[in-house]
This record gives C-alpha cells, structure tokens and sequence, in this order.
C-alpha cells in the first residue's frame, strides 16, 4: 500500500495522550496520563433505568436513522441548560456531534485552508492539533497566566497582523478549567476576548466540556454569553458528566456556522448515534444529571486536594503548580531546563505516568511541564503516585532540552 496514500495523510500522527492510554490500561501503572472520568462517576443504576425504559417503550427512534443537526428533543434540552447559563440559544441553532472533537474536526473542514491562521493559548488542548492536522493551519500562540489567556498580548498581535493584512481564521479556547492548565479565564478577559472578537471580526471557539465540575468558587459566564454580536461558537460535551463512551458533544453557534458543519458532518457520518442521543436526552430531563453532578463534584474536589496535599510534601521546592477550581487537571511547571519528556521512561519504570508539557505548545514547547490529572485514578493511588513523581523529580539533575522540534505548520 506504501506510495498510496494521500499527501495529507502524512499530517496525521498520535496525540501524546493517545500513546499513553496503554498505560491506563495496565493495572499495575498509576497513570495521571489520560482526561479520563473517574469509573465511579459513571451513574450505571441511572443508565439501567434509562436503557429499559428505552426498550420497554420500543422507542425504535433509539435504533434508527436521524436527521444529521441531532435529536430535536436533545437540542431542546441543551438550549434550554445553555439559556439557563445566559447565552441566548435555541435548539435550531445546536448541532450535535460525536464529542466535542468531531466538532473541532467540523470546524477545521469548514473554515481552514492550509496555511491559515489559527490563534490558541500557550499550552492549549492538544486535541486540537489532531483535529485539523490535515488542514494545515499555521498556529499563533498567545501565552497565558492564572487568568486565562492574555489578552493585551491577543490584542497587539492582531493589530499587528491586520497591518499584514492578516486575519486569523478563529481563536479557539477553553476558558474554563482549562486543558491542560488547570485555569478559569477571568471576567474582565472574557469581555475582552468578545470585544477583540467583534472588533477584528475573528470567530471565537469557546471549547467547554468541564463548566460543570465546579468544586470551588463562583460559576463564570460563558463566553458565548457576553457575546452580543453573534461571533462566539461553542462547543459542549457530555463526556466528563455522562460518559465519554457515548460520544456526545454539541455546538451552538450562528446558523451559517451550523449549517456548515451540518453539511460537512452529513459526509462523515450521516448523524450522530441515536442511542447515545437518546440516552443523553433522558438523563437531562430525567433530572439525573442534576442529581449526579453533586457527587461527582464532591470526588474530583477530595481527589484534587489529595493531590495537592501530596504534592506540597513530596514534590521538590523548585517546581510550581496550578490550583483548579473544578475540571480535571493540574499543570505543574519544574525547575527550568528540566525535561519533562526525558524523566517519563524513568517515572513509567516506577510505575507512573503522566503527560509531558510538551505536546500542548504550538511551535517551540516549553520543556518542564507535565500534566496531572486526578479525576481517574483512587486516592491510595493518587498518593503513592504523586510521592514516587516527587522522587523521580527531585533525584533527576538537570538534563538537557531536546533539540527545538519543527512548529506544527
Ligand atoms: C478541551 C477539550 N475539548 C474537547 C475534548 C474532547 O471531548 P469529547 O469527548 O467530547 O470529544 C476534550 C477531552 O478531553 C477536552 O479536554
């Protein structure tokens, strides 16, 4: 088959997280690796109701062919749950897709021709790398501190790039509990991002699967909230408060947007699956998400601050962290010149893993960082893991940075 395949096939490599599944899967590795949920908060007594009132009914809607936008009832549903947060939607306007990545997958296909420019934070989800890999866009990063994305800097650059003429094609962000920061973006830069939105006339993807897995302060507006102008799209999942197995995730966005993303979707796969559709639809209206959210708020808190009480005793003094509020990642910053990467072969021998910084930056990474994450694995092992990290830390002498690797382009 080799010489066969298409040029842009050649784009199309494993994401950091993806490799390190594997190891998810082992039951002898701690692994702090994957954005997995916790087995515990998948609500399977609540999925048993819903699975055999579906058979009893012979809801045959469950098992047949859909219309492509998603189930009507679902699309209501999340209308209604995104209205309540104060973006103004309605169900014509939400499309609903195979997780929150098929909609990244959409977007790309829709807006980007090769060589495009796509701003992100400075790390961002690495997800979106894989999504538009076969797009090619050129990445503008922006950095970003304990207040989300800095947006005096997203400001200059896209007075500067206008001056080139140049506009980028979206900015896409995860405002809140960002992946993999761990950081809520505050309300005086989410008001900024939708005037530089309006202002420079670029979309804006406000990526927000982890909204709900607040623990700890006050709810933040959505983006998509503050937005008067019609310029926000944004994107849902019900992976981290049902189950990522359904593969079900939504975008509300302008209609010229969502029929786009329609149009494309129809191609790739006709619609989304109608059982999991369903499923999803009655947990909201059954009221047992409501129900549920509390517990698993409850655990991702307890699992947080066990980590972090680990980690002040045992990580060294010269390494740093974020302090989420909800979501279900932390991001730790090592001693400079430490490489994150190089330490994992050593961290996985003693039998934990994690993600290195790494795969998150566009261009040039950053080399000592890692990402933790707390949601999947049980407490005994979030404190023997983070005490084994903390060893493996502090006995690694600096070692060198790897040779710059190329921007993703
Ligand atoms: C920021 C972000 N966007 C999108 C996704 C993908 O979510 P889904 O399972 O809905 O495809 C994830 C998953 O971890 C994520 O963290």
């Amino acid at each position: 088959m080799k010489g066969r395949f298409a040029e842009r096939t050649r784009w199309l490599t494993a994401s950091d997280v993806r490799e390190l599944l594997k190891y998810a899967q082992n039951p002898r590795i701690i692994s702090f690796g994957g954005g997995l949920p916790s087995p515990d908060s998948f609500p399977l007594e609540d999925l048993r109701v819903i699975f055999e009132e579906l058979l009893r009914e012979k809801d045959v809607g469950a098992f047949q062919y859909g219309p492509t936008q998603g189930d009507l009832r679902l699309r209501e549903a999340l209308a209604t749950r995104m209205r309540a947060r104060g973006i103004r939607a309605e169900a014509g306007r939400v499309l609903v897709t195979h997780g929150a990545q098929q909609a990244l997958e959409l977007l790309g296909r829709i807006f980007l021709e090769e060589g495009d420019i796509v701003v992100v934070s400075q790390p961002t989800y690495l997800g979106i790398f894989t999504a538009l890999a076969t797009y090619r866009p050129g990445y503008h990063g922006i950095p970003m501190d304990e207040e989300g994305i800095l947006t005096d800097v997203l400001e200059e650059d896209l007075r500067a790039l206008a001056m080139d003429e140049l506009r980028p094609k979206f900015i896409y962000v995860v405002p809140t509990f960002h992946n993999p920061a761990g950081v809520t973006m505050s309300l005086r830069r989410r008001r900024a991002l939708v005037d530089l939105a309006a202002t420079y006339e670029v979309p804006v993807i406000e990526d927000d699967p982890y909204h709900e897995l607040r623990f700890e302060g006050d709810p933040m507006p959505p983006v998509a909230g503050l937005d008067k102008e019609g310029w926000v799209i944004h994107l849902g999942s019900f992976s981290k408060i049902l189950a990522p197995g359904f593969r079900i995730g939504w975008t509300f966005g302008p209609p010229e947007v969502v029929n786009k993303m329609s149009l494309a979707k129809q191609g790739a796969d006709l619609f989304t699956n109608a059982f999991g559709q369903r499923v999803a639809e009655r947990y909201v209206s059954l009221g047992m998400l409501e129900r549920n959210l509390p517990r698993v708020r409850t655990m991702y808190r307890e699992k947080r601050d066990v980590m972090l009480a680990a980690m002040e005793e045992h990580f060294p003094e010269d390494s740093r962290w974020t302090r989420p509020q909800g979501g279900m990642f932390l991001w730790v910053t090592t001693r400079p010149g430490l490489d994150t990467k190089g330490l994992l072969p050593t961290a996985a021998e003693r039998g934990v893993v994690y993600v290195a910084g790494h795969g998150f930056f566009a261009g040039k990474p950053e080399v000592n960082h890692m990402r933790l994450n707390y949601s999947f694995p049980n407490i005994p092992d979030i404190r023997r893991g983070i005490a084994t990290l903390g060893d493996v830390l502090a006995e690694k002498k600096r070692v060198k940075a790897p040779a710059a690797t190329p921007a993703r382009t």
